[in-house]
This record gives structure tokens, C-alpha cells and sequence, in this order.
């Protein structure tokens, strides 16, 4: 970095949010994964979009790799800096511009916690449905970046699907903007699409535009058990069609995921169902009308285990149950602590082909590994699966080793090695096992039309050198 630079860059926003070497705190040197930890020579944390659009000029000129720093929660090191390069925070830009009760439509900066923007959706009547665990340190512009998924999926899709207007900025400082409000547009490329889930390689999202709903008045949470993935699947396809269109999550557990969380969780949380089904269900429900949702909510939920599709349901009586149930889910530090080193992936397929998939991942990873521990659970009605692997101990050698044995069966079954995580850094060099060589030939040619010089989060998804 030029002596020059630094300067310049405390002349546009400010000696005090420009920080260099040693004073740039480990939170903008990693993520939540802590396996990638960097050296950024230069923090900068600008507060409007046209200070971004200057500072990548200005590193563009002098070829520095940019990457925005988020809330840290990804998984895959897509927001870890390159060492020497320039971590750009948005944590400045936090703010809900806009809430458009009409339009019903949020105006947000990109480093807006997720839960900020949603706290301050309710207070306007309004939801904003994307809902993850990291929630209390995911910004929107990290989400948007990821195309995250989630717990609500199921009913009101990924984040692609609520960004309706985007702003951002190009490689070479341009900004491009279009904070519109109306959901139909289809005049020519639709570019912000490109940019959702691109992980910062492409532009820097500053602003969106996000698609509101009615904030439900109504909530219904239960756990239910099955016998079998069949049934489970059962379960779903009639909630979905029963509750009309009101079922709002579901969360599958396989019965070893089930027994490690809440047998690490207790004296103090009491297992809400008791051991020995094959499955467990978290679902949820949303809707209009409380006391008709719950009747029904009970009445569907009532009829499956008397025709035998359910073996043992709890539905939540009280907010404090409802929480009870979700901590099974996501509370997972005490359970998953034992098992640390552990490796943790995000895959999908075909909802129906996820047994298939969970049999050839356990005999690829008991002939590879033989005594590892494997946990499955995840968003099961997006086709989405997420698995803890361990065998206590964890090297590079045995990271690759793990991840083959998982994505040759994701392969097999022709799904995908990353549902909702990414690809960033750990995930690269397994793109090719869920991409086609013309697929990645076009992922270059974008990344060379787009970033020709590579200065946007370079080795990240296609792993070029800046
Ligand atoms: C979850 C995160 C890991 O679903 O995606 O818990
Ligand atoms: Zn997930």
C-alpha cells in the first residue's frame, strides 16, 4: 500500500475510520469458522455510497483486492480480507432508510444487522421473512452477498427472492442503482440477480430495496416424531396443503442430532419429547387469525397421529415451549462443543433423494473414516441438509478427506455442495463437483467482463489469484 494512499483515504472519510496493520481487530481478520485468518493491510469504514465508489477507485488504480467486511457469521471465509488487501466494513451504513407501508417495501443500508431490519419491520406492522440463526450478527448486505436461506425458506424463499430494488458499486467505482419498488420488472438483464449470492465478487451492494409482508398475528410451533423419512415427508406435503398455505417452517432432525442437542442442553432446558423415534419435526405456522390457526393447527396435527403418519407430537402452549422447541434447533453450541474439531456442510437435493444421499455419505465416510460421529439435520422441505462431521480431530488432510466423501455423495445424487453457505474459500476447489465445465467457463467470463482486473474478493467461488 502506497504511503499516498492511506492518506487519500483518511482525506474522504476520515482519519479515524482508516486503520491500518496491527489495529485492525480480529473481527474484520476472520469468520465464524476461524479456519481462515488474514492480514488486510487497510480497514476503511466509509458511511455513504459515494465515499465505497471513491475508495474502489482508488484502490482499483493501485490494484488492491477489496473485501466488505459483514457481521462475520459466514462460514466458508467469503468475507475473510486477502492479506495485504483492503477490508471495506459497512458497519457505518446500518441504517432502514424506508419502511413503504403501501409498496410494503424496506429502504436499508448494506450494513444493517438482519435483526435491526427485521425489529424494525415489526414495528411498522410489516415482516421481513428471511430468518437464520446468526440473525444477531448477519448484516443485509452479507445476506444479500449469500443469497442466504434460512429457517422460512419453505414459504417466502431466499433472500433473492426479497430483494426487489439493489444498489451497488463496480470494480471500477461506478455506482449502479436501481431502488425500485415494484416487484415486475423485466426490462433487460436482470443484473441484480447476478450480484445476489456472488459473495463480493462481482460489486459491492450498499443499498436495497426488500420486499415486506403483513406481519402474521398468529404463530403455532410443535414437534413432532416420525418413524421414517417417508412419513416425514408426509407430513409436510399435508401441512403444507392443510394449514393453506400458512406452514412457515420445517425443520427435520435425524434421531442422533435430536439426542446429542437436548442431552447437552440439560438440567437446565428438558427434553421436549422423549427419546427413541427416527425423526423429529420442528414445524411452525403463520398466520391471520389466532384462534382459527391454532384449532386447525391442532386439528391437522390431531389427525396424524391418529392415522398413524405421526408417532408423538408437542405443540407450544406458551412462548417460553415455543422457544423450548426452537432450542433444540439452535442452540447447538453445548451439544456440538464435545465434538469440536468438526466440520459442518450446508448440502441439497431432490427432497426425495435425501435418504439416498444420507446412506452414501455414511458409507463413504465409515470406509474413509472409520468411527467418525455424523449428525444430519436442516431445512428438509427446501431440499436442504446440513451435516456435523468428526472423528476429534482435524487437519487439512482430513478436512479434504471429509469433504470428498460428502460431495461424492452429494454427486451421486445430483445435488449441490453448498445450499445456502457458499463457496468462499473452503468450497472452491470442490466447485467443479457441482458445476459443469460450461458453467464455470461462464462464471469466468462474468467475473473477467464485470472485474477484469480481479480486484473484487479475489480468490473467492472460482479461485483466481487478484
Ligand atoms: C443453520 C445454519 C448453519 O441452519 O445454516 O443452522
Ligand atoms: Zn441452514
Amino acid at each position: 500500500m502506497s504511503e499516498s494512499l492511506a492518506q487519500r483515504l483518511c482525506q474522504i472519510i476520515g482519519e479515524r475510520n482508516v486503520l491500518t496493520g496491527e489495529s485492525i481487530g480480529e473481527h474484520y481478520r476472520i469468520d465464524i469458522s476461524r479456519k481462515y485468518k488474514s492480514q488486510p493491510a487497510i480497514l476503511v469504514k466509509p458511511q455513504t455510497t459515494a465515499e465505497v465508489s471513491e475508495i474502489v477507485r482508488l484502490a482499483a488504480a493501485e490494484s488492491m483486492p477489496i473485501t466488505v467486511i459483514g457481521g462475520q457469521s459466514g462460514t466458508v471465509g467469503s468475507a475473510v480480507p486477502v492479506d495485504g488487501g483492503l477490508a471495506m466494513s459497512l458497519e457505518r451504513m446500518n441504517r432502514v432508510i424506508e419502511i413503504d407501508q403501501l409498496s410494503m417495501t424496506m429502504t436499508v443500508e448494506a450494513g444493517c444487522i438482519l435483526q435491526i431490519a427485521q425489529e424494525t419491520a415489526e414495528l411498522e406492522g410489516t415482516l421481513l421473512p428471511l430468518d437464520l440463526g446468526s440473525r444477531g450478527s448477519a448484516t443485509i448486505g452479507g445476506v444479500i452477498g449469500t443469497n442466504a436461506g434460512g429457517n422460512r425458506v419453505l414459504r417466502w424463499g431466499m433472500m433473492r427472492d426479497m430483494v426487489i430494488g439493489l444498489e451497488a458499486v463496480l470494480a471500477d467505482g461506478t455506482i449502479i442503482s436501481s431502488l425500485t419498488k415494484m416487484l415486475k420488472d423485466n426490462a433487460g438483464y436482470n443484473w441484480k440477480h447476478l450480484l445476489i449470492g456472488s459473495e463480493g465478487t462481482l460489486a459491492i451492494v450498499t443499498r436495497a430495496v426488500l420486499r415486506l409482508r403483513p406481519l402474521p398475528t398468529s404463530r403455532q410451533t410443535a414437534l413432532v416424531a416420525t418413524a421414517s423419512f417417508e412419513q416425514a415427508i408426509t407430513v409436510l406435503r399435508r401441512l403444507e396443503l392443510e394449514l393453506s398455505g400458512r406452514l412457515s417452517s420445517f425443520e427435520l432432525m435425524w434421531s442422533n442430532f435430536f439426542e446429542a442437542m437436548t442431552q447437552a442442553q440439560l438440567p437446565q432446558r428438558p427434553r421436549p419429547m422423549a427419546l427413541g423415534h427416527a425423526f423429529y419435526i420442528i414445524v411452525e405456522a403463520m398466520g391471520g387469525d389466532a384462534e382459527y390457526d391454532l384449532a386447525r393447527f391442532e386439528q391437522v396435527l390431531m389427525a396424524m397421529i391418529e392415522e398413524n403418519v405421526t408417532v408423538d407430537a408437542v405443540i407450544a402452549q406458551s412462548e417460553r415451549e415455543r422457544e423450548a422447541i426452537w432450542a433444540v434447533r439452535e442452540d447447538l453450541s453445548p451439544g456440538l462443543t464435545p465434538l469440536r474439531p468438526f466440520a459442518s456442510y450446508d448440502v441439497s437435493m431432490g427432497v426425495g433423494d435425501m435418504p439416498a444421499f444420507v446412506s452414501k455419505a455414511e458409507t463413504n465416510m465409515a470406509r474413509d473414516f472409520p468411527g467418525a460421529k455424523m449428525l444430519f439435520y436442516g431445512h428438509a422441505g427446501d431440499g436442504n441438509l446440513h451435516a456435523i462431521v468428526s472423528t476429534g480431530t482435524l487437519d487439512a488432510d482430513i478436512q479434504h478427506g471429509f469433504d470428498a466423501a460428502i460431495f461424492d455423495a452429494v454427486r451421486d445424487v445430483g445435488g449441490s455442495i453448498a445450499a445456502e453457505h457458499g463457496i468462499g474459500i473452503a468450497r472452491a476447489g470442490f466447485l467443479s463437483w457441482t458445476r459443469s465445465p460450461s458453467e464455470l467457463a461462464l462464471m469466468s467470463v462474468l467475473k473477467d467482463a464485470i472485474d477484469p482486473r480481479h480486484i473484487l474478493n479475489p480468490g473467492k467461488i472460482i479461485n483466481v489469484a487478484g
